[in-house]
C-alpha cells in the first residue's frame, strides 16, 4: 500500500540571515521521509504585532501564514531563545494562528519543536515554553526535545552534528512528528462529512 503525501511546513524562529537554527532545520528537513511535501516559511518577519481588533479580518500577512498552516499536515520549528523564553517574532506568529479560537490553522495540527543556542543550554527553555504555548492553542505537540548547544560548535557546516546521539534524537522527532500527523489525519477523515475531502 503506498502512503500518502505529508505536508510539513518548516518554520525557523530566526530572522537573522545566518541563523543556526535556520541551519538546524534544513537538517531536520533533510532527514523527512520521501513521502513528504516540504516547504520552509520565510515571511516570519512581515508579520505585525497581533490586534485582537484584527482577528477576522487579518493583515495579508497573516492570512497567508494561516493558509500556509492550513496546507500542512505537520509543521517543525526551530527557534532559537531570547533571554530564556521565545524569539518575540516567533510568539506574535502563533498568536495570531491560534485565533478565531474554533477555526484556528493551529487547532489539531501535529507540531515540534527543536532548537540551537550558542549557550550550553540549547534553547531549552524556548523550547518548552513554546511546545506550552502551541499545546494551549490546541496543536498536538511531539512531547520531545532537541536542544543543540554551542551550536557553532556542534553542527558543521555540511549539516552534521558532532555528537552523533543528536541525530538519533532529531529522527525520533521526526518519526514522532510523521506518526502524530497520521493520527491528525485520520482523526480528520473520520469526523469529515461523507464525501468530503481535505
Ligand atoms: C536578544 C538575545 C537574547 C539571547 N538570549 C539567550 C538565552 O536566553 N539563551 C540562550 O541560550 N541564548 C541566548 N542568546 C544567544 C542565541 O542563542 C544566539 O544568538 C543564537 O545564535 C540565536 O540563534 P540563531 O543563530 O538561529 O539566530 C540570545 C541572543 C540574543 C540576540
Amino acid at each position: 500500500m503506498t502512503q500518502a503525501i505529508t505536508r510539513v511546513l518548516g518554520i525557523s524562529g530566526s530572522l537573522r540571515r545566518d541563523s543556526f537554527n535556520t541551519k538546524l532545520l534544513a537538517v531536520a528537513a533533510d532527514g523527512l521521509p520521501a513521502r513528504v511535501e516540504y516547504q520552509r516559511y520565510e515571511a516570519l518577519r512581515d508579520i505585525p504585532p497581533f490586534n485582537a481588533d484584527d482577528e477576522g479580518t487579518p493583515p495579508a500577512a497573516v492570512s497567508h501564514f494561516r493558509s500556509l498552516l492550513d496546507w500542512a499536515d505537520a509543521v517543525i520549528i526551530a527557534t532559537p531563545e531570547y533571554n530564556a523564553s521565545i524569539p518575540g517574532q516567533l510568539k506574535n506568529a502563533f498568536d495570531w494562528a491560534s485565533r478565531p479560537v474554533t477555526t484556528a490553522a493551529l487547532r489539531g495540527l501535529a507540531v515540534a519543536v527543536i532548537g540551537a543556542s550558542t549557550s550550553s543550554f540549547g534553547a531549552t527553555w524556548a523550547q518548552d515554553q513554546l511546545r506550552g504555548s502551541l499545546g494551549a492553542a490546541g496543536a498536538r505537540v511531539v512531547d520531545l526535545e532537541l536542544a543543540v548547544a554551542e551550536v557553532e560548535d556542534q553542527l558543521s557546516d555540511d549539516g552534521t552534528f558532532r555528537d552523533p546521539q543528536l541525530l538519533d534524537q532529531l529522527t525520533a522527532i521526526l518519526d514522532a512528528l510523521m506518526a502524530e500527523a497520521d493520527i491528525a489525519a485520520t482523526e480528520r477523515d473520520a469526523s469529515a462529512p461523507l464525501g468530503a475531502s481535505r
